[in-house]
């Protein structure tokens, strides 16, 4: 990292804190690179692990997945770690279009280098509309929130839309809004919630991203998020790894869903390595178009993670496609952000080995 990078004020101490108004609009475009990776940062990724790296080179940023991070347990392939990457280029597009270019992307570049995701660079000027900046400002306001969500139901042409951005990136979502469709899936997620919580290395390993709600950990989870209060979450990590909570988890989520105004399932064409790609950019451009809509969101994936079930929810789904992702929206109070790796700790001089 070169000395006006580890010293340059541009980079907000505290992620969240970032402000547009400390964008260099007169200095040089590396500058200018740097700055909006304040903004990738930001995005969401599985336990919070920030499974991503950046390199500023030749004009542009190239994104990598830091493999070191897996879950080798809840996701296996990466899959997740994938989508998270993919998250976070959608967040540096969205920033690049709020601050005046169109932003220009390779996606997967190198066949020498398979943990390069992206390659992305400011290219021409771009006049951002509207929307481009509501996106832009849901950013930071955008929060995974668990909490239960009131009963007030969300109007369709907001839907709508949430299915189009979907599809223009690449994925399909499946609204479910009905009763019946609601409790067949909150039944798959119960069952996910056992079968996860039967498994000790699942237990252990969430156990490892769970953090005291005090703690000064700048990623993994605090046990807030879980529901664990101040004193409990000193405990967290050890509730969590040594007993089968499963039962009461079940029962959680499946009143969790079914109480949602409505659930969302992503589903892909492919499923490998650039469908997990697009499917994350398209997770994050409903995220943010939903918070631009004044929605919460949180994720109920154990039927897609538990790879018996995927193809049970691809069955009540009645597609062909490969499910990716399951999220339920609805209106709630704001909740408080997790915390982020600050850019210096994400920014990298070379390549990270292969
Ligand atoms: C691909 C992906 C999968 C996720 N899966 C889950 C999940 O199964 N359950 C859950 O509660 N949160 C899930 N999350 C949410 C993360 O835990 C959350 O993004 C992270 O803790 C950061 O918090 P924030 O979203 O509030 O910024 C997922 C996020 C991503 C991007």
């Amino acid at each position: 990292m070169t000395e006006w990078m580890q010293t340059n004020a541009m980079l907000a101490e505290d992620p969240w804190q970032v402000s547009e108004h400390h964008f260099p609009r007169e200095g040089t475009e590396d500058e200018q690179l740097l700055f909006l990776l304040n903004y990738a940062i930001l995005a969401p990724s599985g336990h919070n692990t920030q499974p991503w790296l950046f390199r500023i080179q030749d004009d542009g940023i190239e994104v990598y997945a830091d493999r070191r991070r897996a879950l080798a347990v809840v996701d296996p392939g990466d899959r997740e770690l994938v989508m998270s990457c993919g998250t976070a280029l959608f967040h540096l597009r969205v920033a690049m279009r709020h601050f005046g270019f169109q932003p220009v992307i390779t996606l997967l570049p190198s066949a020498d280098h398979r943990d390069l995701m992206a390659r992305i660079r400011l290219g021409a000027s771009y006049e951002p509309t509207l929307n481009d900046h509501r996106l832009f400002m849901a950013i930071k306001k955008r929060r995974t929130n668990r909490k239960p969500f009131r009963d007030r139901p969300v109007p369709s042409p907001e839907l709508d839309q949430l299915v189009q951005v979907a599809r223009e990136e690449g994925a399909t979502l499946h609204v479910l809004r009905s009763r019946s469709a609601k409790e067949k899936l909150a039944a798959l997620i119960a069952e996910g919630d056992r079968r996860q919580a039967g498994n000790p290395s699942f237990r252990r390993e969430l156990a490892a991203w769970l953090h005291s709600n005090r703690s000064s950990s700048r990623d993994g989870l605090p046990g807030k998020v879980l529901g664990f209060n101040d004193l409990a979450s000193l405990a967290g990590p050890f509730i969590v790894r040594t007993f089968d909570w499963g039962e009461g988890q079940a029962a959680h989520d499946q009143q969790l869903a079914e109480g949602s105004p409505v659930l969302l399932v992503f589903t892909t064409e492919e499923d490998h390595q650039a469908a997990w790609l697009r499917t994350g950019q398209a997770l994050d451009r409903v995220l943010l178009q939903a918070r631009a809509y004044d929605l919460h969101a949180s994720y109920l994936n154990q039927p897609v993670e538990v790879s018996a079930l995927r193809p049970r929810l691809a069955e009540l789904l009645n597609t062909d496609e490969h499910p990716q992702l399951v999220l339920r929206i609805g209106y709630s109070e704001q909740v408080d952000p997790t915390p982020r790796r600050p850019v210096q700790e994400v920014l990298i001089d070379e390549p990270p080995p292969t």
